[in-house]
This record gives structure tokens, C-alpha cells and sequence, in this order.
């Protein structure tokens, strides 16, 4: 099928880069632990559909996040042998410890802009959060493994409400100054309207922080993930974190639920004739493949809408 037709925009920009985040942020929310091959054949069935960054797992607590206790297994499997390329979550030495043994080449440590999330996430305070991640980003640095990191409650806090924007960005720049590549601000429970988000741009560019150190990850519980994409392309961002079907959510984040759907994000970059390099097709197989696996409809509205309602009976 050809649809979307395609209008471009010139004011938006050419190209963007999706970082897939079904694998880690959407499997660490199913309630029953997914076989290692079925994880195993979602990577694949992911890069193979387009995907030019698919991120794996996550080396935290086993017991925080029983879902993704296998992240080493899984790694050894993805694995060329002797490295592997997909980014994987670690909050602390012991996290960066597992995936250089195992080889990982890309980590991403995650932050909140919030006291209660980051008790409840990390079991930290917002500022004994950065003397966690320092040691990190520069062991992983120096072994020459590149560092994302994502600030979560960017937009809206379950617990304290308003999320002050200024917190936002001093949290993000400590981050950057530690040493991170890239900047993911994380709209955790999917609260964010799309004038926050083009705010928020404008002060990490006063900041000093361009919009090429920035990624967006929005989580779609009030159906606007896709309106805030579209206003943060129209800031000139253009790195979208999506999850293939919708998936996601984060067990310590009240009211999280899933994320962008990759699908949805493609659908919407192809009509507006930016390149993504991303096979819809391939994608919407991925989703109706794994929706029987995980006993569950996708949440997406392209997959319903290119796949028709899936019978898992
Ligand atoms: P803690 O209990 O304070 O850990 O948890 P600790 O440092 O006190 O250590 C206690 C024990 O755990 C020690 O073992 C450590 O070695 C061990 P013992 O000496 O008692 O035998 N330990 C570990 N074992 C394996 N792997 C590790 C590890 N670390 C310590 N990495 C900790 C602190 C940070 C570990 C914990 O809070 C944790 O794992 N949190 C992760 C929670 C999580 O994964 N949340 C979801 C991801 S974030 C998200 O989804 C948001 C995002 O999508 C963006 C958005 O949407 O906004 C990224
Ligand atoms: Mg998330």
C-alpha cells in the first residue's frame, strides 16, 4: 500500500533518526518475563524492519526489574562475538561493570528532574543521582563506550505535579558536562502538551544546548505524543525515541504508560516526507507477531488500522 501521501514541509527537517525503545522501556513493563528468543527476535526482527537504533536491555537491579534480568544472555545472543552495537540502560558502576563484560559499546544511564522519582527509580536524591553516573560516564568513556542519558519527568511528575523546566535543564547540562553524547528528555507519564515542549527547547538552547544534543521521548498516555513530536520537529529536533506497537511504561512511574508507537511516528514522518528509513511494513509484522506472545492488542493506531483488530484468541 503506498499511503500516507506525501506533503513535505520545508520547515521541518529532512531527516530524522528513530531510537527504538520496545525491547528495554516496553518489555520492562510486561507483567510476565518474555522468553529470551522471543527478546532475541525482536532486536533482529527491529533492525532488520529499518531500525538504526534499537536499545536491548537494561543492566540494573535484577530484582528492581525482574523483566530484563536475562540482559547478559540476551547481549551474548545479539552479539557479534565480541561487541555489541544496540544501547543498553546501566545506572551505576555495577550496571557498567555487566554490559563491559559483556561487551556493550553504548550504555545510557537515565536521571530524573524529580526528588520522588529518582528515590523510587533509583533509590537516590536528584543530586546523589550525578555522583552515581560520574564514575560511570567516565569509565565507560575512557574504555571508549558512548553515553546517552535521558532525563526523565521532563513535563509532569505523578507524585509532585508541575515539573519546573529550569530544574529540566540544570539536571540535563549536569549531564552533558559529565560527558553524555545526547540528551533523551523523557515525558515519563505522558502528560506533556505541545507548548512545553517547544519551550523547553528554547531554554536548553539559552542554555547553551542545541537542539543536535537533544532527543525526545514521549510516552503517549493523553493520545498527545504524536502532536509533541510535531512541535519539537518544528524546533529542529531530530532524534524520537518510539516503541514498536506502543509499548512501554516504567514500573516505578505511577500512570506511565506505553510510549510514541514506532509505527505511529512513521506513519506521520513518511507523510510529512521526512527520511526515517524505516520499513512500515516490517514494523506492523513485528507488532501483529509479538501481540499473540504478549497476550495483548498493540496500542498503536497504524497497526490496528494497517493490520485490522488481531484475533488472539
Ligand atoms: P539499590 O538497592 O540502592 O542498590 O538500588 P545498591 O547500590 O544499594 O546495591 C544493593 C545490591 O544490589 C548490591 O549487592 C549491589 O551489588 C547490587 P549486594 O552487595 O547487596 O550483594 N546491585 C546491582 N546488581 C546488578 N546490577 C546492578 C546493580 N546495582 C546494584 N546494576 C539501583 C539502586 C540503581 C541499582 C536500583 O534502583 C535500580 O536498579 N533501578 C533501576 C530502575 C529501572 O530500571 N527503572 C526503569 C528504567 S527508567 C525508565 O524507564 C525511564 C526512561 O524510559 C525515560 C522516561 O520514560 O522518562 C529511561
Ligand atoms: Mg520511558
Amino acid at each position: 500500500m503506498s499511503l500516507p501521501m506525501v506533503v513535505r514541509d520545508p520547515e521541518l527537517p529532512e531527516r530524522v533518526t528513530i531510537y527504538e525503545v520496545g525491547p528495554r522501556d516496553g518489555l520492562q513493563n510486561e507483567s510476565e518475563v518474555v522468553p529470551l528468543p522471543v527478546k532475541a527476535e525482536l532486536v533482529n526482527r527491529l533492525v532488520a524492519a529499518g531500525l538504526p537504533v534499537v536499545e536491548a536491555t537494561s543492566f540494573v537491579h535484577p530484582r528492581w526489574v525482574p523483566q530484563l534480568a536475562d540482559a547478559a544472555e540476551l547481549v551474548a545472543l545479539l552479539s557479534d562475538g565480541e561487541a555489541m552495537h544496540h544501547p543498553v540502560l546501566v545506572p551505576n558502576d555495577r550496571g557498567l561493570d555487566r554490559a563491559l563484560e559483556a561487551g556493550c559499546t553504548h550504555v545510557a544511564i537515565f536521571a530524573s528532574a524529580t526528588e520522588t522519582f529518582a528515590a523510587k527509580n533509583l533509590n537516590s536524591t536528584v543530586e546523589e543521582q550525578m555522583a552515581m553516573f560520574a564514575p560511570v560516564v567516565a569509565r565507560a568513556r575512557g574504555a571508549g563506550v558512548d553515553v546517552r542519558a535521558y532525563v526523565s519527568m521532563c513535563f509532569g511528575d505523578p507524585w509532585e505535579g508541575a515539573v519546573d523546566p529550569d530544574v529540566v535543564v540544570r539536571v540535563g547540562r549536569d549531564l552533558l558536562d559529565l560527558g553524555a553524547s545526547q540528551l533523551s528528555l523523557g515525558d515519563t507519564i505522558g502528560v506533556a502538551t505541545t507548548g512545553q515542549v517547544s519551550d523547553l527547547v528554547a531554554r536548553f538552547d539559552a542554555a547553551g544546548v542545541g537542539v543536535d544534543r537533544l532527543a525526545m521521548h514521549f510516552h503517549d498516555t493523553y493520545g498527545q505524543a504524536l502532536a509533541n513530536t510535531h512541535a519539537a520537529l518544528r524546533t529542529g529536533v531530530t532524534t524520537f525515541d518510539a516503541s514498536v506497537g506502543g509499548l512501554g511504561g516504567c514500573p516505578y512511574a505511577k500512570s506511565a504508560t506505553g510510549n510514541l508507537a514506532t509505527e505511529d511516528l512513521v506513519w506521520m514522518l513518511t507523510g510529512l516526507g521526512i527520511e526515517h528509513g524505516v520499513d512500515l511494513d516490517a514494523l506492523v509484522a513485528t507488532s501483529t507477531w509479538l501481540a499473540p506472545l504478549l497476550g495483548k492488542s498493540p496500542a498503536s493506531a497504524v497497526v490496528r488500522a494497517r493490520a485490522g483488530e488481531l484475533d488472539l484468541s
